[in-house]
Protein backbone atom coordinates (compact mmCIF):
# COMPACT_ATOMS: atom_id res chain seq x y z
CA UNK A 1 0.00 0.00 0.00
CA UNK A 2 1.58 3.64 -1.07
CA UNK A 3 1.61 6.02 2.03
CA UNK A 4 0.66 9.72 2.16
CA UNK A 5 3.81 11.73 1.75
CA UNK A 6 3.78 15.69 2.98
CA UNK A 7 5.36 17.28 -0.20
CA UNK A 8 4.20 20.56 -0.26
CA UNK A 9 5.26 22.50 2.32
CA UNK A 10 2.90 26.27 3.80
CA UNK A 11 5.21 28.62 2.35
CA UNK A 12 5.53 26.57 -1.12
CA UNK A 13 1.79 26.22 -1.91
CA UNK A 14 1.50 30.17 -0.86
CA UNK A 15 3.95 30.92 -2.95
CA UNK A 16 2.86 28.52 -6.06
CA UNK A 17 -1.02 30.01 -6.22
CA UNK A 18 -0.07 33.48 -5.80
CA UNK A 19 2.67 32.90 -8.53
CA UNK A 20 0.02 30.95 -10.87
CA UNK A 21 -2.80 33.90 -10.61
CA UNK A 22 -0.41 36.79 -11.05
CA UNK A 23 1.20 34.75 -14.16
CA UNK A 24 -2.36 34.84 -15.46
CA UNK A 25 -2.92 38.23 -14.76
CA UNK A 26 0.35 38.99 -16.57
CA UNK A 27 -0.24 36.89 -19.50
CA UNK A 28 -3.62 38.70 -20.39
CA UNK A 29 -2.67 42.04 -19.20
CA UNK A 30 0.49 41.65 -21.29
CA UNK A 31 -1.36 40.37 -24.59
CA UNK A 32 -3.88 42.83 -24.51
CA UNK A 33 -1.00 45.31 -24.39
CA UNK A 34 1.16 44.07 -27.06
CA UNK A 35 -1.98 43.89 -29.36
CA UNK A 36 -3.88 46.90 -28.69
CA UNK A 37 -4.76 49.49 -31.16
CA UNK A 38 -6.29 52.80 -30.93
CA UNK A 39 -9.42 51.52 -32.05
CA UNK A 40 -9.32 47.98 -30.43
CA UNK A 41 -8.38 47.00 -27.02
CA UNK A 42 -8.80 43.71 -24.83
CA UNK A 43 -8.40 45.26 -21.49
CA UNK A 44 -8.64 49.46 -21.15
CA UNK A 45 -4.78 50.47 -22.50
CA UNK A 46 -4.28 52.27 -19.22
CA UNK A 47 -5.72 49.88 -16.94
CA UNK A 48 -3.71 46.98 -18.41
CA UNK A 49 -0.33 49.23 -18.02
CA UNK A 50 -1.22 49.78 -14.40
CA UNK A 51 -2.37 45.64 -14.19
CA UNK A 52 0.76 44.52 -15.65
CA UNK A 53 2.89 46.67 -13.60
CA UNK A 54 1.12 45.69 -10.70
CA UNK A 55 1.41 41.98 -11.15
CA UNK A 56 4.82 42.15 -12.39
CA UNK A 57 6.30 43.59 -8.74
CA UNK A 58 4.23 41.06 -7.14
CA UNK A 59 5.52 38.38 -8.81
CA UNK A 60 8.73 39.50 -8.49
CA UNK A 61 8.26 39.69 -4.69
CA UNK A 62 6.43 35.97 -4.88
CA UNK A 63 10.01 34.86 -6.97
CA UNK A 64 12.27 36.34 -4.19
CA UNK A 65 10.04 34.24 -1.66
CA UNK A 66 10.58 31.60 -3.74
CA UNK A 67 14.54 31.77 -3.87
CA UNK A 68 14.84 32.63 0.31
CA UNK A 69 12.36 29.30 0.52
CA UNK A 70 14.72 27.23 -2.10
CA UNK A 71 17.95 28.40 -0.16
CA UNK A 72 17.12 27.86 3.75
CA UNK A 73 14.44 25.25 3.40
CA UNK A 74 14.64 21.50 2.52
CA UNK A 75 12.77 22.52 -0.98
CA UNK A 76 15.86 23.43 -2.36
CA UNK A 77 17.11 19.79 -2.71
CA UNK A 78 14.91 18.68 -5.24
CA UNK A 79 15.72 21.35 -8.01
CA UNK A 80 19.05 19.66 -7.72
CA UNK A 81 19.99 18.60 -10.92
CA UNK A 82 22.79 15.55 -10.49
CA UNK A 83 25.88 16.28 -12.15
CA UNK A 84 25.92 12.68 -13.49
CA UNK A 85 23.35 10.41 -15.60
CA UNK A 86 20.97 13.01 -15.69
CA UNK A 87 20.62 12.55 -19.84
CA UNK A 88 20.40 8.62 -19.18
CA UNK A 89 17.50 9.48 -16.66
CA UNK A 90 15.95 11.92 -19.03
CA UNK A 91 15.72 8.99 -21.81
CA UNK A 92 13.94 6.42 -19.05
CA UNK A 93 11.22 9.21 -18.18
CA UNK A 94 10.44 10.21 -22.11
CA UNK A 95 9.92 6.47 -22.43
CA UNK A 96 7.85 6.10 -19.94
CA UNK A 97 6.08 9.04 -20.83
CA UNK A 98 5.83 8.03 -24.26
CA UNK A 99 5.60 4.33 -24.53
CA UNK A 100 5.67 2.84 -20.72
CA UNK A 101 2.33 4.64 -19.73
CA UNK A 102 0.45 2.74 -22.20
CA UNK A 103 2.07 -0.80 -21.56
CA UNK A 104 1.61 -0.60 -17.62
CA UNK A 105 5.03 -0.19 -16.70
CA UNK A 106 5.85 1.21 -13.29
CA UNK A 107 7.31 4.61 -13.50
CA UNK A 108 10.97 4.91 -13.39
CA UNK A 109 11.36 7.27 -11.27
CA UNK A 110 8.43 6.95 -8.37
CA UNK A 111 8.05 10.41 -5.92
CA UNK A 112 9.33 10.07 -2.68
CA UNK A 113 10.83 12.18 0.47
CA UNK A 114 13.66 12.25 -1.45
CA UNK A 115 12.53 12.71 -4.69
CA UNK A 116 9.49 15.26 -5.07
CA UNK A 117 9.99 15.41 -8.94
CA UNK A 118 10.87 13.14 -11.77
CA UNK A 119 13.80 14.12 -13.88
CA UNK A 120 11.50 15.79 -16.61
CA UNK A 121 9.50 17.73 -14.30
CA UNK A 122 12.78 18.98 -12.68
CA UNK A 123 14.55 20.08 -15.77
CA UNK A 124 11.07 22.29 -16.59
CA UNK A 125 11.18 23.32 -13.29
CA UNK A 126 14.19 24.55 -13.20
CA UNK A 127 14.42 26.03 -16.98
CA UNK A 128 11.01 27.85 -15.81
CA UNK A 129 12.35 29.25 -12.38
CA UNK A 130 16.07 29.68 -12.13
CA UNK A 131 16.28 30.55 -16.37
CA UNK A 132 12.89 31.95 -17.85
CA UNK A 133 11.53 33.94 -14.45
CA UNK A 134 15.17 35.64 -13.93
CA UNK A 135 14.95 36.59 -17.71
CA UNK A 136 12.01 37.64 -17.46
CA UNK A 137 11.71 39.84 -14.24
CA UNK A 138 15.05 41.46 -15.01
CA UNK A 139 13.70 42.42 -18.68
CA UNK A 140 10.50 43.86 -16.92
CA UNK A 141 11.93 46.08 -14.85
CA UNK A 142 14.36 47.20 -17.65
CA UNK A 143 10.73 48.05 -19.26
CA UNK A 144 9.60 49.98 -16.17
CA UNK A 145 12.80 52.01 -15.32
CA UNK A 146 14.42 52.43 -18.99
CA UNK A 147 17.04 55.04 -18.11
CA UNK A 148 18.92 52.07 -16.17
CA UNK A 149 19.18 50.36 -20.05
CA UNK A 150 22.15 50.30 -22.28
CA UNK A 151 20.85 53.13 -24.81
CA UNK A 152 22.50 50.68 -27.68
CA UNK A 153 23.18 47.62 -28.33
CA UNK A 154 25.28 46.16 -31.59
CA UNK A 155 23.27 49.49 -33.48
CA UNK A 156 19.79 48.58 -32.19
CA UNK A 157 17.90 49.94 -29.42
CA UNK A 158 18.79 48.76 -25.66
CA UNK A 159 14.79 49.61 -24.91
CA UNK A 160 13.38 47.20 -28.26
CA UNK A 161 16.22 44.39 -27.83
CA UNK A 162 14.84 44.02 -23.75
CA UNK A 163 11.52 44.08 -25.16
CA UNK A 164 11.77 41.49 -27.17
CA UNK A 165 13.72 39.21 -24.42
CA UNK A 166 10.66 40.27 -22.25
CA UNK A 167 7.92 38.87 -24.56
CA UNK A 168 10.15 36.05 -25.50
CA UNK A 169 10.44 35.13 -22.17
CA UNK A 170 7.17 35.03 -21.62
CA UNK A 171 6.06 33.39 -24.26
CA UNK A 172 8.34 30.65 -23.05
CA UNK A 173 6.76 30.40 -19.52
CA UNK A 174 3.27 30.29 -21.25
CA UNK A 175 3.85 27.47 -23.01
CA UNK A 176 5.99 25.72 -19.90
CA UNK A 177 2.57 26.50 -17.92
CA UNK A 178 0.29 24.65 -20.75
CA UNK A 179 2.66 21.87 -21.06
CA UNK A 180 2.75 22.17 -17.10
CA UNK A 181 -0.66 22.07 -16.47
CA UNK A 182 -1.14 18.84 -18.93
CA UNK A 183 1.40 16.87 -17.31
CA UNK A 184 0.10 17.81 -13.66
CA UNK A 185 -3.05 15.72 -14.77
CA UNK A 186 -1.32 12.89 -15.34
CA UNK A 187 -1.38 11.73 -11.80
CA UNK A 188 -3.04 8.73 -9.47
CA UNK A 189 -6.03 10.74 -10.86
CA UNK A 190 -6.47 13.32 -13.11
CA UNK A 191 -7.16 15.61 -10.28
CA UNK A 192 -4.82 13.98 -7.69
CA UNK A 193 -1.91 16.74 -8.17
CA UNK A 194 -3.98 19.66 -8.05
CA UNK A 195 -5.61 18.65 -4.79
CA UNK A 196 -1.59 18.03 -3.63
CA UNK A 197 -0.99 21.48 -4.26
CA UNK A 198 -4.00 22.45 -2.45
CA UNK A 199 -3.56 20.21 0.83
CA UNK A 200 0.27 19.65 0.92
CA UNK A 201 0.00 15.84 0.55
CA UNK A 202 0.89 13.46 -2.32
C1 LIG B 1 -2.38 28.64 -12.82
C2 LIG B 1 -1.91 27.63 -13.45
C3 LIG B 1 -1.11 26.55 -12.75
C4 LIG B 1 -1.57 25.37 -12.25
C5 LIG B 1 -3.01 24.89 -12.28
C6 LIG B 1 -0.45 24.67 -11.69
C7 LIG B 1 -0.49 23.44 -11.08
C8 LIG B 1 0.54 22.84 -10.37
C9 LIG B 1 0.45 21.62 -9.60
C10 LIG B 1 -0.81 20.77 -9.48
C11 LIG B 1 1.67 21.37 -9.05
C12 LIG B 1 2.02 20.16 -8.17
C13 LIG B 1 2.45 19.00 -8.97
C14 LIG B 1 3.91 19.07 -9.28
O1 LIG B 1 4.73 19.28 -8.36
O2 LIG B 1 4.24 18.91 -10.46
C15 LIG B 1 2.55 22.43 -9.46
C16 LIG B 1 3.88 22.56 -9.07
C17 LIG B 1 4.73 23.53 -9.52
N1 LIG B 1 4.40 24.55 -10.39
FE1 LIG B 1 2.57 24.99 -11.13
N2 LIG B 1 0.67 25.43 -11.86
C18 LIG B 1 0.33 26.58 -12.51
C19 LIG B 1 1.15 27.61 -12.87
C20 LIG B 1 2.51 27.62 -12.68
C21 LIG B 1 3.40 28.64 -13.17
C22 LIG B 1 2.95 29.86 -13.98
C23 LIG B 1 4.66 28.30 -12.77
C24 LIG B 1 5.96 28.98 -13.01
C25 LIG B 1 6.15 30.04 -13.75
C26 LIG B 1 4.56 27.07 -12.01
C27 LIG B 1 5.63 26.42 -11.44
C28 LIG B 1 5.53 25.31 -10.62
C29 LIG B 1 6.64 24.75 -9.86
C30 LIG B 1 8.08 25.27 -9.83
C31 LIG B 1 6.12 23.67 -9.14
C32 LIG B 1 6.87 22.81 -8.12
C33 LIG B 1 6.84 23.55 -6.78
C34 LIG B 1 7.53 22.79 -5.67
O3 LIG B 1 6.94 21.82 -5.18
O4 LIG B 1 8.68 23.14 -5.32
N3 LIG B 1 3.24 26.68 -11.99
N4 LIG B 1 1.84 23.30 -10.25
Amino acid sequence: MESKLYLYLVWVRLWHWSNGLFFLLLLFSGISLQYSSEKFALIRFDIAVSMHNISGVILSIAYVVFILGNIFTANGKYYKIPKRGFPMELFNQIKYYTVGIFTKKKSPYPINIDRKFNPLQKLSYVGAMYILMPILIASGFGLIFPEILIHKIFGMSGLHLTGLVHIIAGFGLSVFMLIHIYFCTIGKTPTSNFKSMINGWH
